[in-house]
């Protein structure tokens, strides 16, 4: 399985400081051979970065979609809205949407559905918060929270990505150890092999997520169940994503 490293660039950059971005991270990015590279811009500048990025093998995702295919839902943005820009991935059920805009893990399954019911390859976020972990909760919050892949058939279940952000993480500059890191991707790669099988969970790309930076990158690379990394501050400094690419290139199999 190709590394992934992924961009989540939240609200950030109008249009021209987006079209700038891409074409900066694609001339750094050059062609990895063994990383799959995607940023997530906000919407409004997905089809643009879609365009500068259409020679590029960085590829585009989106932050969020509502789960119903189209309706009375002022301000929100259905799947095939963004499939149709071309886009490959989406993001769902990301902690700040979690906290900000009151997803569930009900409304975050749906919207899981809704994207794979269209072409879009959802991103499960998934993460427990700074009193969960006091509290040794963390297996039991985030395996809640990928309890919606237990309920898809299996081939849907393979085209899911999930990213595990412990909530404490993100933003904060304290991101967890490798160690911690790749002991809940494994505990989530272990649940889905139970519902799924060895081979679906094998094909699940897990990644780590929160305060992720080139002087850190490595360690998560390294670990047996961490399969890339999602990536916010970092991912709106080109050089600064550019070299997690280059690490993953690096990195040992
Ligand atoms: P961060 O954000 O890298 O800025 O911690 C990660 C995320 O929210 O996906």
């Amino acid at each position: 399985m190709n590394r992934v490293i992924m961009g989540n660039w939240k609200m950030h950059t109008t249009l021209s400081e987006a079209e700038d971005l891409a074409r900066d991270i694609s001339s750094r990015v050059g062609r990895p051979s063994k990383t799959q590279v995607v940023v997530c811009p906000p919407f409004p500048s997905l089809n643009r970065v879609r365009e500068v990025l259409s020679e590029s093998p960085v590829q585009v995702g989106a932050q969020d979609i509502h789960w119903a295919e189209e309706g009375a839902f002022t301000g929100e943005v259905s799947a095939s809205m963004v499939e149709t820009l071309g886009c490959e991935y989406t993001l769902v059920g990301h902690s700040e949407r979690r906290v900000h805009k009151e997803d569930t893990v009900e409304t975050t399954a749906l919207k899981l559905r809704a994207a794979l019911g269209s072409k879009l390859r959802p991103v499960l976020c998934v993460g427990e918060g700074a009193d969960h972990r006091e509290k040794d909760l963390t297996g039991e919050v985030v395996g809640t929270q990928i309890s919606p892949i237990f309920f898809l058939d299996s081939a849907a279940a393979a085209r899911v990505m999930v990213a595990y952000e412990p909530v404490w993480a993100i933003g904060s500059g304290r991101a967890a150890t490798p160690q911690d890191a790749d002991e809940v991707c494994g505990f989530i790669r272990d649940w889905i092999e139970r519902v799924h099988g060895k081979s679906v969970a094998r094909s699940i790309p897990i990644l780590y997520g929160g305060s992720v930076k080139p002087d850190n990158v490595s360690g998560f690379l390294l670990q047996k169940n961490v399969d890339g990394v999602l990536v916010g501050g970092a991912s709106l400094d080109p050089e600064a994503f550019a070299s997690l690419v280059r690490a993953s290139e690096g990195a040992t199999d």
